[in-house]
């Protein structure tokens, strides 16, 4: 079982020091543990993940960071393709898949996110499974080190996770494609992740704005410990 948090532009580094001292008190009991904080509060911590980094050692890149920047803090895992680098930041599926394959060769952990927005969804799960494929493009999905993660664009921060039935077939869709791990996200709660994961082909979550609050998180991660034991 997989619980990863992705603080998006959430926490100063000074606030995330103190979220991973809090998270140190507490046993994960088998549970995979996954941090991804904002550039400015990149740690050397096995915990710590990046939520974006540009596919080059080093160069002329206003505003990014690269390898060398990783290096420093020994980070070997990337968040690739999440919907708000897709769709606010504009990045193409043809960038994100060089991104991957440049991460890849590193030997970096990537969890990389795709969903469709809400307007795909409203066509039926052929559509759905139609825009995901081209999501897919360019990706290779047998790849040891990869974690896919299905987030819907229209659950998102809305407070409203998809239903129990859409993840259920979507992730099926999904595994069609990949033997490797498939973690949901979008809108999960301390109130719904048990029921989440307890979902065929769903080996673990990925948390957003519940994540923001430690002691949330400490319970969703025993929670889920719990779930791994009954699975
Ligand atoms: P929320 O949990 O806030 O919906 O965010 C999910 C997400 O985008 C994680 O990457």
């Amino acid at each position: 079982m997989i619980v990863a948090a992705n603080f998006k532009m959430h926490k100063t580094r000074k606030e995330v020091k103190k979220y991973l001292e809090e998270l140190k008190n507490i046993k994960f009991n088998g549970v995979k543990v996954a941090i991804f904080p904002p550039q400015s509060a990149l740690f050397e911590d096995k915990i710590i993940g990046a939520q974006n980094a540009y596919p080059a050692i080093n160069g002329a890149y206003t505003g990014e960071i690269g390898l060398e920047q990783l290096n420093e803090f020994n980070i070997k895992r990337i968040l690739i393709g999440h919907s708000e680098r897709r769709h606010i930041l504009g990045e193409t599926q043809e960038f994100i898949a060089k991104k991957f394959e440049f991460f890849k060769n590193e030997g970096f952990e990537i969890f990389y996110c795709i969903g469709e927005p809400l307007e795909i969804r409203e066509k039926g799960i052929e559509a759905v499974i139609e825009y995901l494929k081209g999501q897919i493009e360019g990706i290779d999905l047998g790849y040891e080190k990869l974690i896919v993660a299905y987030e819907p664009v229209w659950a998102i921060g809305t407070g409203v996770s998809a239903k129990i039935e859409q993840i259920k077939k979507t992730h099926a869709e999904i595994r069609k494609f990949t033997s490797k791990p498939l973690l949901y996200g979008g809108s999960v709660k301390l109130n719904n992740i048990e029921e989440i994961l307890s979902i065929e082909n769903v080996d673990g979550v990925l948390v957003g704005s519940a994540s923001l609050d430690v002691n949330v998180f400490k319970e969703m991660i025993e929670k889920a410990a719990e779930c791994k034991i009954s699975k």
